[in-house]
Formats: C-alpha cells, structure tokens, sequence
C-alpha cells in the first residue's frame, strides 16, 4: 500500500470516533514510544475524546479507515504563544514508508504556520531511531538546551509504560520553512 489515496483531515466533533481507534492503535501496538499509557486513553469518555478535539488534531484516511495521526498543542503562555508541540505522530506499520508521515507533518506544519506559530517542537524517545531519523529529515534539529542535558532531555521524571525513565530528545523547527539550518 502506498501513502498515495489517503486523505488528510483536520478532524472535528464528528470524526470523534476515529481519533479514538487510531490513538488508541498506536498507544496499543507501540507502548514505549509513547509518554501516554493506553489503559489511561481507553479509560476515558466520549466526552473526554471531544475536549483532546479542541486542539488540532489531523488524521489520515484510507477510505474510511484511519491510518495516521499527528496533533498540535499551543503553549499558552503569551509570551511562549509562537511555540507549539508536535504530538500523538503515528503511521500503522502497513504504510511506513510510504511518504504519509510526511504528508502528516506538513499538515499539521501548515496548519501551525496558519495560525501564527513559529517554532514547532517535539519529544521523541532517544530509542527510536526511525522517529528521530524521520523528523531530522524533515528539517527538526535537536534543542540546545535538550543536548546540554544529555540524552535523558531533562525528563527523568517521565516513565514508560513499563515504568522504567523515558529518555527523551527535544527537536525543533522553524514553522516557516525559512531554512532548518539558519535557525540555530
Ligand atoms: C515515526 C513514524 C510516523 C515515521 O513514519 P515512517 O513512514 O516510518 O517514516 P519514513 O519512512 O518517512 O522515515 C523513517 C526513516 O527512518 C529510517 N528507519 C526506519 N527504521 C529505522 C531504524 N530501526 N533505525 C534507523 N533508521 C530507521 C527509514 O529508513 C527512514 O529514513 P530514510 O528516509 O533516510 O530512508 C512511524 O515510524 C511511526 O508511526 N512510528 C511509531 C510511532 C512513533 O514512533 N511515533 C513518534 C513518537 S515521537
């Protein structure tokens, strides 16, 4: 299957419903690359699904099927208002490498640049070499202030899902594709 015949959509209130099978897909088949639990997603309510809706969340679809997710989340700080995080980045494993998870990043990256965000930011684990490999190819560099901490990232305080730390990377990347390499 190739990444060509999806769609991508910025989901609202009535696609509910495939926010929750593909979020819960990804906490599901990918337990350690994810800071959330599964058991705390599936826990909660409809209701609790539609309020994660009032910041943007994009999914792929083939067909009706959702196959990809990605998020963003504002800092909500005015003074922090032109950052915000990446989250939630999933492809299911069928369309890996296919080109969808770039198709993905440029959404949620157009839609960030749409509504004024400058610097876009990430956390990835530091063992997930085909995240990091993604998002360094897509033009994330790793923080400054991320290196200067180590490969923990300053996280200590977060756990895997089997409790253990979770290292962690901070990467970032200018919303306007200016240039990558020019911002640092
Ligand atoms: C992260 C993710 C969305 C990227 O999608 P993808 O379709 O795999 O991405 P791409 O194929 O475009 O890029 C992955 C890169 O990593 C490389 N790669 C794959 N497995 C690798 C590995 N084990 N070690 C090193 N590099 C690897 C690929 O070759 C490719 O690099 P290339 O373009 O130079 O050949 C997808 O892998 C995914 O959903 N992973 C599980 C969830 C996850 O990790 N989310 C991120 C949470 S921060």
């Amino acid at each position: 299957m190739d990444g060509s015949g999806t769609t991508i959509r910025h989901i609202q209130a009535d696609e509910v419903e495939a926010f929750r099978r593909i979020r819960l897909e990804a906490l599901r088949t990918e337990p350690s690359l994810f800071a959330s639990r599964y058991e705390d997603w599936e826990a909660l309510s409809l209701e609790e699904w539609r309020n994660r809706l009032n910041e943007p969340v994009f999914i792929a679809f083939q067909g009706d099927e959702p196959v990809g997710i990605t998020g963003l989340v504002r800092q909500r700080s005015s003074k922090m208002a032109h950052r915000a995080t990446i989250i939630m980045v999933y492809v299911r494993r069928s369309m890996r490498g296919t080109g969808l998870a770039g198709k993905l990043l440029s959404a949620v990256t157009d839609h960030a640049r749409d509504i004024g965000i400058l610097q876009l930011e990430l956390f990835v684990s530091a063992e997930n070499p085909a995240a990091i490999r993604f998002y360094q190819r897509e033009g994330f560099l790793r923080d400054r202030q991320d290196s200067r901490r180590g490969s923990g990232g300053g996280q200590g305080d977060r756990r895997r899902h089997d409790g253990s730390p979770f290292g962690r990377l901070g990467l970032t990347r200018m919303a306007q594709r200016i240039s990558a390499c020019a911002t640092y």
